[in-house]
């Protein structure tokens, strides 16, 4: 008797925990059957809409989407199927609130150029604790001691220019921006080393960009062996770093690195120099082309570089009253020149979007986006949605006398994988302003308007210009 009562009860306890179980299967396919595909087109078999988007602004191939199918919508580029958003919500349910069911995502080409151990490939541990350090390294208390290297490294580029030579701004800035690039992670280095890197470094660059064929002759097997170059020079400065005294820069954290519970980590080679070159990659274009961009909206809006022009010669004055180099309190007290800075990054949105991999079946507002498509958050959409930023063409500075909305101003990106670099690259950009502006004046040459994108958007051919010190006027 007993046993059959047992008998019944298990059979009682089996059946009510396979109706749970089916009940939730059940639950988990009615949500998912719920959830539909965003609208959009997958365009043609495996190409999609690559062609669309590569042969024309895409600031056109987004917005045209945006307004035929709304905030998100589907469609296939280079064989990937893609989901894009256009809305702050949607971009913080990315990058911010639902953070882990996406996952960063590059091709294999372009990562291998990097290294595969820098931070921006990763997530979880490691990358939290890369970012901890980097993020020390380049936080405004480490960089307001860097403030007279920045300046030297920014008056040394512009005084070696001839008076009134043509130059090509976006590559001179790019030189800058590297220079400032190796001040952050090693402090001062040898000038021979600084040019070995900075030559192979830009190979790299050429390679990451062109087309990946890995043959003879190509940009991008030239890229590969200056990287293999760069390693080198890399482990070479390691070894000489390895038992200097800690110091207060990117490569002595890296060589000292700790993890939350203050252990020692001890990271290889590898994993360091990834990590160097891809600050290096992360630091130059970006920032060089929007120092080029603030050139170029201060050559076109006269009365606006007017007005930088009064702010920055009053500094200008202030120091040469104390007899003391910039500082990093001046460079805090440039309120027009601010705020143009941040009506570029909007206006120009250096990085137009971001790319990550959707890790599981996700829902978003009724929206299926399925385990394995890439996720694009489209910051440039959202710069340019005139619902927050009025009249979003007008380049107007005055807009950031008020601060933008929550969630509609990333130029630096957002969430767990946002710009460790951004007060750096504030700080490079303001110093380099304050000098060209207090010293030189200058024409743009050829066309006055035009983008190209390489991959960043860049005034058309680099902003060709002619630049002329003040007191040879
Ligand atoms: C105006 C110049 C710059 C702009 C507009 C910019 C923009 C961005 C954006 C949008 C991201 C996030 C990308 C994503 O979510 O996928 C990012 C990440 C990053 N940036 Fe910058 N950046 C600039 C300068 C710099 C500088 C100067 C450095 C370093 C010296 C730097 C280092 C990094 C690193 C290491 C990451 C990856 C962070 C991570 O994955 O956790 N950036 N940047």
């Amino acid at each position: 008797m007993f046993v059959y009562i047992l008998t019944f009860l298990l059979s009682l306890v089996l059946y009510t925990l396979y109706k749970l179980i089916i009940n939730d299967n059940k639950n988990i396919r009615k949500s998912s059957r719920k959830a539909i595909l965003p609208p959009g087109s997958m365009g043609w078999p495996y190409i999609g809409e690559t062609i669309q988007l590569y042969s024309q602004d895409p600031n056109f191939f987004f917005s045209t989407r945006q307004r035929r199918y709304g905030e998100i919508f589907k469609t296939r580029i280079l064989g990937y199927p893609c989901i894009m958003l256009a809305s702050p919500e949607a971009a913080r349910f990315v990058l911010v609130s639902q953070a882990q069911l996406f996952k960063p995502t590059y091709p294999k080409s372009k990562e291998n150029l990097i290294g595969p151990s820098a931070l921006f490939f990763h997530q979880g541990d490691y990358h939290e604790n890369i970012r901890k350090l980097v993020k020390r390294s380049l936080s405004p208390d480490t960089i307001r001691n860097l403030v007279p290297e920045i300046e030297s490294s920014a008056l040394s580029l512009i005084n070696s220019w001839s008076d009134g030579a043509p130059i090509n701004t976006y590559q001179q800035m790019k030189k800058y921006s590297f220079e400032v690039g190796i001040l952050s992670i090693f402090g001062q280095l040898e000038v021979h080393l600084k040019e070995e890197l900075y030559k192979n470094y830009s190979i790299l660059n050429q390679g990451y960009n062109s087309f990946p064929t890995n043959l003879p002759g190509t940009s991008y097997r030239s890229a590969l062996k200056a990287r293999k170059r760069m390693v080198q020079i890399l482990g070479e400065i390691l070894k000489e770093r390895e038992n200097m005294q800690i110091e207060n820069n990117l490569l002595s954290g890296f060589l000292n690195l700790k993890d939350k519970d203050n252990r020692s980590l001890i990271l290889d080679e590898e994993q360091i120099i990834d990590n160097i070159i891809g600050v290096l990659f992360a630091a130059q274009d970006t920032t060089a082309s929007v120092i080029t961009w603030i050139l170029k909206y201060l050559h076109d809006y006269p009365k606006l570089l007017e007005a930088v022009m009064a702010e920055q010669k009053t500094i200008q004055k202030s120091k040469d009253k104390e007899d003391c180099l910039l500082t990093w309190k001046h460079t805090r007290n440039m309120p027009i020149t601010y705020k143009v800075m941040l009506e570029t990054l909007r206006m120009a949105t250096i990085i137009s979007f971001t790319f990550r991999e959707a890790v599981t079946d996700v829902e978003y507002k009724g929206f299926l986006i399925p385990k394995g498509w890439k996720v694009m958050p489209l910051f440039r959409n959202i710069h340019h949605n005139p619902e927050f930023f009025t009249d979003p063409q007008k380049f107007d500075p005055s807009r950031f006398e008020v601060a933008p909305k929550p969630n509609t101003f990333m130029p630096f990106g957002s969430g767990v994988h946002s710009c460790p670099g951004n007060a750096l690259a504030k700080q490079e950009i303001l110093v380099m302003v304050h000098h060209l502006v207090t010293k030189f004046r200058w024409e743009v040459l050829g066309s006055q308007s035009g983008i190209q994108y390489g991959p960043f958007p860049v005034p058309i051919q680099g902003l060709p210009a002619r630049f002329w010190k003040e007191s040879s006027i």
